[in-house]
């Protein structure tokens, strides 16, 4: 199912992180924060190194527990706190993740990496290795399928990693410097997919990055600082 644009999908209200430091020291990692996203939105994070970016995709996305203030995805509650099992059980089927690191398991081959998620969900292996292969093709990396990630480079473990991100057809997409291992074109490449993602199949995208080039491809772009949003403006890229 397509969500229609412009339909909420991830609603953060006053969202707060606060972790203590090795000296004991309390770190407020993310403070006050409110953002919405809508379906075929996407929405670029820029911030200084430690500003909160992870903690806020963390916890936008049910990774990490905040201190304080609310997570709601579209279609209401769909978790109760505390529940993980449910909790994982949604975030598979409603979110996809790029990490900061590619994080494969390392005993499985990439094209078996992004039809994992795909195989616990229910669909039969044959379908599941299919349409990993076909993602796989349109991150342009279908050749180096059979290896597992340590024979792969980085730039291709990560687009693995984006591979596997969109394999269930997430309403929300999380990616965290998704282009940061990548070489300008491929770099590019990779965020055209995600916009594609977003317009095309109505997912909503969030993509913290440090680079400047992408700006004109986002349609809001909100920059961070010390765990709070400072500054939100309308990006260069056309409104779904
Ligand atoms: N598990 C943790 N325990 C303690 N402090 C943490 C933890 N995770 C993050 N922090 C601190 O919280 C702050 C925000 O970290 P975060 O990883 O969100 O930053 P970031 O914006 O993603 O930085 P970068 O661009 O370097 O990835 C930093 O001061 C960091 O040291
Ligand atoms: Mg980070």
């Amino acid at each position: 199912m397509t969500p229609r644009a412009g339909t909420p999908v991830l609603s953060v209200r006053d969202l707060a992180v606060r972790y203590r430091g090795g000296d004991g020291a309390l770190v407020d990692a993310l403070a006050d924060v409110s953002l919405d996203l809508v379906a075929g939105e996407m929405l670029g994070i820029f911030g200084p190194s430690g500003c909160g970016k992870t903690t806020l995709l963390m916890a936008a996305g049910l990774l990490e527990t905040p201190t304080s203030g609310a997570v709601r995805f579209a279609g209401g509650p769909a978790v109760t706190p505390g529940d993980e099992a449910a909790l994982r059980d949604f975030r598979r089927r409603h979110i996809g993740f790029v990490f900061q690191k590619p994080n494969l398991v390392p005993f499985l081959t990439a094209v078996e990496n992004v039809a994992l998620a795909m195989v616990i969900d229910g669909v039969a292996p044959a379908e599941a290795e299919r349409r990993a292969m076909g993602l796989l093709a349109m991150l342009d990396i279908a050749h180096r399928a059979g290896n597992r990630p340590a024979r792969l480079s980085g730039g291709e473990q990560q687009r693995v990693a984006v591979a596997r991100a969109l394999a269930n057809d997430p309403m929300l997409i999380l990616a965290d410097e998704p282009t940061a291992a990548l070489d300008s074109r491929r770099g590019r490449q990779v965020m055209e997919l995600l916009l594609a993602i977003a317009r095309q199949r109505g997912a909503a995208v969030a993509v913290v990055t440090h680079d400047p080039r992408s700006v004109g491809l986002f349609d809001r772009v909100i920059e961070m600082e010390d765990g709070r949003v400072v500054a939100e403006r309308n990006g260069s890229g056309r409104a779904a």
